[in-house]
């Protein structure tokens, strides 16, 4: 069976999901949607900044489950945030999605008016159009303002963080002093880092038995994380999903922690210019 997090409101969600960040509307996505669910998958996390809602929705109808056994989540974009439009972005994502309900619903990023945003996402959760609600890419700095504004805390802040960028201190907070669970974005390092090439990580699947991916995905489960790694491919999401049979020592554990660079490959959530 595969793992499953119990967030901070009661919600259960599958630790491993599947990303469909880059992955093309249409055919590519129905494809990969499909092939996940196919493999174990009942967790697919996207976004409005995708542009793939439509073919997500697709994918899940096509896979025969039934709507409530997949865990949905999709994103709330900065332009909706800027312009208030929070409760109207949210129906156009339903019915791009073609559901009547999302499983988690988060602030993309934090971006000016990301305060009222919250408020709006607060009132879709307490009518129950929403089974949690959470953030993207909020610093602790974020996390205090929010808590000093809300007393509703979010299900979750899914920020950035790999073996390249690990993100630690981070995730700690949100762990330990606030029981927020953290998801992982470009867990694998996103694309171009040729971190899955990585000598070390090759050496450390070799002793499993695993490939790099493997590795560096059963790094984030032990680690406590949520992880979505994204592939357009059929046999990389079916290996992506096979890593319940192994464990990483507590030495490979800490070896590929080793690997952080302390820099970002993607965007830094203080100097947003989109
Ligand atoms: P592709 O979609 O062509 O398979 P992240 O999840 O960190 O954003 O990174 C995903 C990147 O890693 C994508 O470029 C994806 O490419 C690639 N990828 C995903 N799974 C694997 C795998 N098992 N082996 C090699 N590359 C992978």
């Amino acid at each position: 069976r595969q793992p499953m997090i119990k967030l901070n409101n009661g919600v259960s969600i599958p630790q491993l999901g599947l990303g469909v960040f880059q992955t093309q509307d249409g055919e590519e996505t129905v494809n990969a949607v499909r092939w996940a669910l196919q493999a174990g998958y009942r967790h697919i996390d996207t976004a409005m900044a995708y542009h793939n809602e439509a073919s997500v929705g697709q994918g899940v109808r096509e896979s025969g489950l039934k709507r409530r056994e997949v865990f949905i989540t999709t994103k709330l974009w900065n332009d909706d945030v800027r312009q208030g439009r929070t409760k109207q972005a949210f129906e156009e994502s339903l019915d791009r999605l073609g559901t009547d309900y999302i499983d988690l619903y988060l602030i993309h990023w934090p971006v000016d008016g990301w305060q009222k945003a919250w408020e709006d996402m607060e009132e879709l959760y307490s009518q129950r159009r929403v089974r949690a609600i959470g953030v993207c890419n909020f610093e602790q700095h974020h996390m205090e303002e929010l808590h000093s504004i809300s007393s509703l805390k979010p299900a979750v802040d899914q920020v950035e963080s790999s073996p390249i960028f690990s993100n630690q201190e981070l995730i700690d907070y949100c762990h330990r002093d606030l029981r927020v669970d953290v998801e992982a974005w470009s867990p694998l390092g996103g694309t171009g880092t040729h971190l899955l090439s990585n000598p070390q990580l090759e050496a450390i699947g070799s002793k499993y038995g695993k490939s790099p991916a493997q590795v560096v995905i059963r790094w984030h489960l032990q680690r406590g994380v949520i992880v979505i790694p994204k592939s357009t491919h059929q046999e990389r999401i079916e290996q992506n999903f096979d890593v319940f049979d192994f464990e990483l020592s507590p030495e490979d554990m800490q070896a590929i922690a080793a690997l952080n660079t302390g820099k970002r490959v993607g965007s830094d959530p203080d100097h947003i210019t989109f």
